[in-house]
């Protein structure tokens, strides 16, 4: 706290990232990265790009990243946005399409970055409890408001939605934006973009950080209606020009083209989730239904603070949310192979 700050400032509550520890040789099962280095093509196209060029800016348009988006969902170049990770680009889609009179609604469980934006950018929200089942019912979402986002897997339960209950929200809400976030939707679950051309109103989200293993690369990308991404150009032009450097854009083009990579790991991903979850069921925990590279788990007996405490001790970190309802729901993300079978492993020996 300083004299200097301005009392906007003194009352910001920013968002915690999960931790990024210093020490070596950890299992790092705490914020959803991918197990797997990005594609060969990926650091290749770094190599190339590391080079003279890099005294020069960047193109201000990333023309040739969102045209390698746009081909790898067959739209428009002009429907599509990027910025520097999808948390720049939500940024800029709260503030550019979020601020009206009524409040905008989210679940109650859910990405805890959005009432942060919704408090930097002075937006009022309400938030919408999940089922029993920690489910998204798309019909609660039908009052009078300024918008909805959620993640599609909902974080960090990683619950999906299925594309039919989307386009009903879609049906009937159509005087303002839909996001969905889908940040983890390579994992197994149906993306949202087939459904941008028929609805004016809807926006996806999407990151490199996790299906593409780019997570320290910093690409996030949103696809939507020309209409929608001139408010987020207007809003980044008037914040910075230049959000993707070189080297994220020659990763996030090469990126884009290996499909064949991306295809692969996601796939490896998923086998390995199976894995964990029935590893986590023969121990005593609920395991939620997961379409994400990442699983909420609680244990019938066990206290989840307990068994986060136990895991760091012998070297792995998972998440743990001291929030109502979820407080006895460990997040843990997918690892290799390895890594998996040590967490079950230590499991074994603290439930
Ligand atoms: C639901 C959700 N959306 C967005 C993000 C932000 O991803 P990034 O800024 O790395 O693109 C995350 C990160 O964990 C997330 O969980």
């Amino acid at each position: 706290m300083s004299r200097f700050w301005s009392g906007f400032v003194k009352d910001l509550d920013p968002y915690v990232p999960g931790e990024q520890p210093k020490l070596a040789n950890l299992t790092k099962l705490n914020t959803n990265e991918n197990p797997y280095g990005p594609s060969p093509k990926v650091i290749e196209a770094i190599r190339m790009a590391a080079s003279d060029r890099l005294r020069l800016y960047p193109d201000p348009t990333s023309t040739e990243l969102r045209q390698a988006i746009g081909d790898f969902y067959q739209i428009d170049t002009d429907c599509v946005f990027v910025g520097n990770g999808s948390d720049e680009v939500l940024g800029h889609v709260f503030n550019a399409l979020f601020r009206h009179e009524a409040p905008i609604l989210f679940p109650e469980i859910s990405y805890s970055f959005y009432p942060v934006y919704c408090q930097l950018y002075q937006i009022s929200y309400n938030t919408v409890p999940l089922s029993d089942t920690f489910a998204i019912n798309v019909d609660d979402y039908s009052n009078v408001n300024g918008g909805i986002i959620f993640p599609n897997p909902n974080a960090p339960t990683g619950c999906l939605l299925a594309l039919a209950d989307i386009e009903r929200l879609l049906q009937r809400n159509t005087d303002s934006v839909v996001v969905i976030d889908e940040a983890y939707i390579d994992f197994g679950g149906e993306s949202a973009v087939s459904l941008v051309k028929t609805y004016p109103n809807l926006l996806i989200v999407q990151t490199m950080s996790k299906s593409r293993s780019l997570a320290g690369m910093r690409i996030g990308y949103a696809i939507g209606q020309p209409d929608l991404i001139e408010a987020l150009i207007r809003v980044k032009d008037s914040f910075n020009s230049y959000p993707v450097d070189s080297l994220a854009s020659a990763a996030g083009i090469a990126a884009m083209k290996d499909k064949a990579y991306f295809n692969e790991t996601c796939q490896a991903v998923i086998d390995e989730r199976n894995k964990v979850v029935a590893g986590l069921q023969e121990l005593g925990f609920d395991v939620l239904p997961s379409a994400a590279n990442f699983v909420f788990a609680s244990h019938k007996q066990v206290d989840a603070a307990k068994i986060a405490a136990g895991l760091r001790k012998e070297g792995i970190i998972v998440r743990h949310f001291t929030k109502p309802r979820i407080d006895q729901f460990l997040r843990i993300s997918i690892g290799t192979a390895g890594e998996n079978q040590q967490l079950l492993s230590v499991l074994d020996t603290l439930v």
